[in-house]
């Protein structure tokens, strides 16, 4: 008996010290997850029950890493988007909670890189390998982090730049109707800050895969991925995932701003992503407002875009520049997003079908836009022709309309007609060909100094082209005073208009 009690002692330490080796290699660690159900899933919702400590915008994983995002907190259920696309996903299925909210990476090496906007390289190039991630939802700068916007930010575009100008750290938007060529505008915006050591983020939101296929392939071809990030949510991805999309895209901006860098940041276009949120809200019952739209839309949109301003020297006098773009229809600028988004941006760039339609390309509606920083930013050189020029268009703009029913127009009339018409030729601008602010200005004085008066309309686009072409060959040091931002003396004029008579 006592034999037996000795063997089991041995055989019970043994056992012990085993347990004990194995736990010192394998050290045990209590977890605790907490998972819930899923009850029902819609088109890019689902619906959630058990997890009743989860927080708003918390990230759950679904099965096979699907990630979601709590949306609606009720008191049973959980409402949540969905990020991924897949058809798997079945009632029944288990959640469980992450602890974290929704985040991208940032960090220099996203830089010349398409991504989507969770991180994943949507460009064939293996993982971005980046330090840091940060949440896409971040509050926007205090009032007393930030500087009043000083510095332009040339678009390149010779009516934006003299008219509508763009401050760095302004939120101006691109409106107007479908196909009226906004995208062209923000895409020349990011072509002409080679050199300017601007970084460009271009987030394409809902797009057809064939168009934003082609604004990557014009960005790398022209050199300008190398200093711009690309964020898609294509048009069909979920969408939660275009819902999100122009958050992670601020996300990755804010970094690079908070580094002392200026950020220009593209949101292509903001009527997709508010008809994303849309979709989301009214699947999960949220009450429908105006148009459907929910009623926080307006929020949404201006806690997002209130993230971009002009940092002070404190915190590192970086800026973050907004392009929204909104789509109309029908020229409707009273529809509801657009409205909306009117009033909280700083300034619209209204683009015009029927200026598309007459070929006046940019289509840009100089009446119906306006920057209400840019002015005070704007080169000093801009400002002594900028002033005569909106003058002149502005009246030309009124008495075109009036004058097509007289025939008889008295001398004055008929000059401010044929130099309006001048001014309107001379904006022309090709797609893809940004001008230095040298090249603007030179063909600017030349015609507000009334020189391209008696020339036939049919020849402007030459004598432009070659006006620029003296002003680059003969007066360089011209050239570079006007870029460092110095005013434009009488003679630095007499100059400009002495070179470009020797071209006509
Ligand atoms: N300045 C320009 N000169 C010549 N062609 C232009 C110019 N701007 C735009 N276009 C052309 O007009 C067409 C429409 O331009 P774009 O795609 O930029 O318009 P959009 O308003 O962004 O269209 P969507 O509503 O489809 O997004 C394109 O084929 C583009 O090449
Ligand atoms: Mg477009």
């Amino acid at each position: 008996m006592r034999e037996d009690a000795t063997e089991m002692n041995s055989v019970l330490n043994e056992t012990f010290a085993a347990l004990d080796s194995l736990q010192s290699s394998h050290p045990f660690e209590l977890k605790l997850t907490e998972t819930g159900q899923v009850t029902s899933v819609g088109r890019g919702v689902a619906r959630v029950n058990g997890l009743k400590d989860a927080r708003s915008e918390e990230l759950l994983r679904f099965p096979g890493n699907q990630l979601g995002m709590a949306f609606n907190l009720d008191a049973n259920e959980i409402g949540v988007i969905l990020l991924d696309q897949n058809d798997s996903l079945a009632a029944g299925d288990e959640v469980r909670r992450t602890h974290r909210v929704l985040d991208v990476p940032v960090g220099n090496s996203l830089i010349g890189r398409v991504v989507d906007p969770v991180g994943r390289a949507l460009d064939g190039l293996g993982p971005v390998q980046t330090q840091q991630r940060r949440p896409c939802e971040q509050d926007a700068a205090p009032i007393m982090n930030r500087d009043p916007v000083t510095v332009p930010l040339q678009t390149g575009i010779k009516v934006i730049d003299a008219l509508i100008p763009i401050g760095r750290g302004q939120r101006e938007l691109i409106v107007g109707d479908r196909q009226t060529g906004k995208t062209a505008i923000a895409i020349d915006t990011i072509l002409n800050q080679t050199d300017k050591d601007v970084i460009c983020i271009y987030c394409a939101i809902g797009q057809r895969n064939t168009a934003i296929a082609k604004t990557i392939a014009d960005l790398r071809e022209r050199g300008a991925l190398e200093y711009s990030v690309v964020v898609v949510a294509e048009g069909d991805s979920s969408p939660g995932m275009q819902f999100v999309a122009p958050y992670a895209a601020t996300t990755i901006g804010e970094y690079f701003m908070e580094q002392g860098k200026d950020v220009l940041v593209v949101y292509d276009d903001l009527t997709v992503h508010a008809r994303a949120y849309r979709e989301l809200s009214l699947l999960l019952r949220r009450p429908p407002g105006r148009e459907a739209f929910p009623g926080d839309i307006f929020y949404l949109h201006s806690r997002l875009l209130e993230r971009s301003t002009h940092l002070n020297q404190q915190h590192g006098g970086g800026s973050l520049t907004a392009l929204p773009i909104a789509e109309t229809e029908a020229q409707n600028v009273s529809a509801y997003i657009p409205t909306n988004l009117i009033s909280i941006t700083d300034g619209q760039i209204y683009l015009s079908p029927d200026l598309f339609q007459k070929g006046i390309l940019p289509a840009v509606d100089v009446g119906r836009s306006v920057s209400r920083v840019g002015g005070k930013t704007q080169l000093a050189a801009y400002r002594s022709v900028s002033g005569d020029l909106r003058l002149s268009y502005s009246q030309f703009e009124e008495l075109e309309a009036f004058s097509r029913f007289s025939s008889r127009l008295d001398e004055e009339t008929r000059a401010t007609l044929e130099r309006g018409r001048r001014v309107r030729e001379i904006f022309k601008q090709p797609q893809y060909q940004p001008l230095s602010v040298a090249e603007q200005i030179a063909v600017l004085v030349a015609t507000t100094s009334g020189l391209l008066d008696s020339l036939e309309m049919a020849s402007l686009q030459s004598t432009e082209i070659a006006i620029r072409q003296s002003m680059i060959n003969h007066l360089s040091d011209l050239c570079e005073r006007i870029e460092a931002g110095e005013k434009l003396t009488a003679e630095d004029r007499q100059l400009i208009i002495d070179a470009a008579q020797k071209t006509l």
